[in-house]
């Protein structure tokens, strides 16, 4: 299980010192949202920003490019030390693309659907990327609540997955607290990003030490594993 704090729940102010502190509280990739103000209604943080942490850990860092134009932030954020990079199957036709320059640049490929976009889109894709996003809130925004409806989105992508032997991980983002990350855990869900979830909690370290126990706890691995 993968554990990715959302550093837009962090304290802007303390950007460096809240890196770190995930880091020392054993989070195991750092999530970075990054909106543009078009493809969302709201505008975070820019490549800078990611450049400016990337000597503090070598944390994975997982960058999610909420933005309508990706193709001219792919060199900057690789530059900037992402790890892997998604972007959203809403772009539509240039989604091909780039997979393949995400790719051509080194880097781990991501993709994500929002609630509202049938999960067939992702069918054609599948082979080509090394992690699906499924969006648990509509983007633009932390602290929403969790939309329960967007469970059978990961329960297809876990049925693919198995189905069609590929080894993409599978991560769910937006409302994800203890109790919604055991649903999505259930639902064949591996790597949680969450913000508030976390960050609101009193001690960060033992948060995700709980969210990872709660979610292996109720992986369908992990039942699998007990009936053998
Ligand atoms: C939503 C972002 C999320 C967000 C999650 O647009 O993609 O990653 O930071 O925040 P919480 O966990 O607060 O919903
Ligand atoms: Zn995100």
């Amino acid at each position: 299980m993968i554990i990715a704090p959302s550093l837009l729940a962090a304290n802007f102010a303390r950007f460096g010192k809240e890196t770190q502190r995930v880091a020392h509280a054993k989070g195991d990739w750092l999530h970075m949202d990054i909106m543009d103000g078009h493809f969302v209604p709201n505008v975070s943080f820019g490549p800078a920003a990611v450049k400016s942490v990337r000597p503090l850990t070598k944390l994975f860092m997982d960058v999610h490019l909420m933005c309508s134009r990706p193709e001219i932030l792919l060199e900057p954020f690789v530059k900037a030390g992402a790890d892997g990079i998604t972007i959203h199957i809403e772009l539509g036709d240039q989604v091909t693309s780039l997979i393949w320059k995400i790719r051509s640049l080194g880097k781990q490929v991501g993709l994500a659907i929002n609630p509202g976009t049938p999960t067939s889109a992702l069918e054609p894709y599948l082979s080509k990327v090394n992690l699906i996003l499924i969006m648990t809130v509509n983007p633009g925004f932390g602290g929403q609540p969790f939309i329960t409806e967007t469970l059978p989105k990961i329960q297809q992508a876990y049925s693919w997955r198995r189905d069609k032997k590929l080894d993409y991980r599978i991560e769910v983002d937006g409302g994800i607290n203890f109790e919604t990350a055991a649903d999505c855990a259930r639902a064949g869900a591996d790597t949680f990003v969450s913000g508030t979830g976390l960050f609101g909690q009193p001690s960060l370290k033992r948060a995700i030490s709980k969210m990872r126990k709660i979610t292996a706890d109720n992986s369908p691995l992990a039942s699998r594993a007990e009936k053998k």
